[in-house]
């Protein structure tokens, strides 16, 4: 796959309430490398994608009295919500995705289902080798809270393993990132099938332990902010990670909240594709392409000048 690679972050997240088939498909027709969903456990141990185990914000759980009784707390989190860990996939089924950011378009809001894992795999099977892209689209599934799900009985690392041998992966292999934010889920995924492509992902420059990460991951997906000094130079850690053998994939890349220092979508992408990253996460993979596009169109330009 020709780099760097567009990982549509959530879906096309821009445009259609996140992590639903409907958001993943729209990502594939704009030309996204790699769709990527984010997963959580439901009560009866299915994966599903959401960006949170809290329901709230992304579905219209409030607005099904049938779940009233369902709202509590639970540690770590700050409030009253629901929780996929107390539905089952068959009640999961039953609500409905909603864009979570009020500054986009909702008319989407209350239409679409929340996919399963296994659908999400038969989506990217289904994908397959497309005119546009001419290798197989890519999934990027990232284990929410593996170290939580564990605590209360559910295994991610089995949980994954299992969807994976559902969707054939192991014997027609499409291309796959598993990342995390947490390194021991990655651990034990790399000792148990050390032929999964794993990506640490780091939030912070406290966390920034390169050369541990190393041992197990093919890569890391850092936020943005940490591959940039305030003078607008590589703090290093792209070249590091290359020279340790692993990728870099930033994230999060936003048309509708560009940093100040950038006035287009396509001048961030730019800066950032010429600081040397792999990869990057966007919730408007459209724009990600147009400027992957255009620098390979100047790229071509000057071999020929
Ligand atoms: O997974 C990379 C990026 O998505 C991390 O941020 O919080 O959107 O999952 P988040
Ligand atoms: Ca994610």
């Amino acid at each position: 796959m020709q780099k760097p690679i567009i990982i549509a972050h959530r879906g096309a997240s821009g445009y259609l309430p996140e992590h639903t088939l409907e958001a993943y498909q729209l990502a594939i027709d704009l030309g996204a490398d790699f769709i990527e969903p984010d997963m959580v456990f439901t009560k009866d141990g299915h994966l599903i994608a959401r960006h949170d185990h809290y329901l709230s914000t992304s579905t219209n759980v409030a607005d099904h009295p049938e779940f009233a009784d369902r709202r509590t707390t639970r540690p770590g989190y700050d409030g009253e919500d629901w929780f996929s860990e107390d539905f089952t996939l068959a009640e999961i089924k039953t609500l409905r995705a909603k864009q979570t950011m009020p500054q986009r378009n909702h008319e989407a809001d209350g239409k679409f289902e929340i996919p399963t894992m296994e659908e999400v795999f038969k989506l990217t099977r289904a994908n397959g080798i497309s005119a546009s892209r001419k290798v197989p689209l890519g999934v990027y599934p990232e284990t929410k809270l593996p170290g939580y799900f564990k605590s209360i009985g559910l295994d991610y690392k089995a949980a994954l393993i299992s969807e994976l041998e559902k969707a054939e992966w192991w014997t027609d292999p499409f291309p796959i990132f598993v990342q995390s934010f947490e390194a021991d889920i990655l651990i034990s995924l790399k000792q148990l099938k050390p032929e999964l492509p794993l990506i640490m992902l780091i939030e912070r420059k406290q966390d920034l332990q390169l050369e541990k990460y190393a041992q197990f991951a093919d890569g890391i997906g850092p936020f943005k902010g940490l591959l940039v000094t305030k003078g607008g130079k590589s703090t290093g850690i792209i070249e590091q990670a290359h020279a340790l053998g692993m990728e870099v994939h930033p994230w999060t890349f936003r048309s509708d909240q560009l940093p100040q220092e950038f006035n287009s979508p396509q001048a961030e992408y730019d800066f950032f594709f010429e600081l040397g990253v792999d990869g990057v996460f966007s919730d408007f993979c459209n724009d990600a392409r147009a400027a992957k596009l255009a620098r390979f169109a100047r790229n071509q330009i000057k071999t020929r000048e």
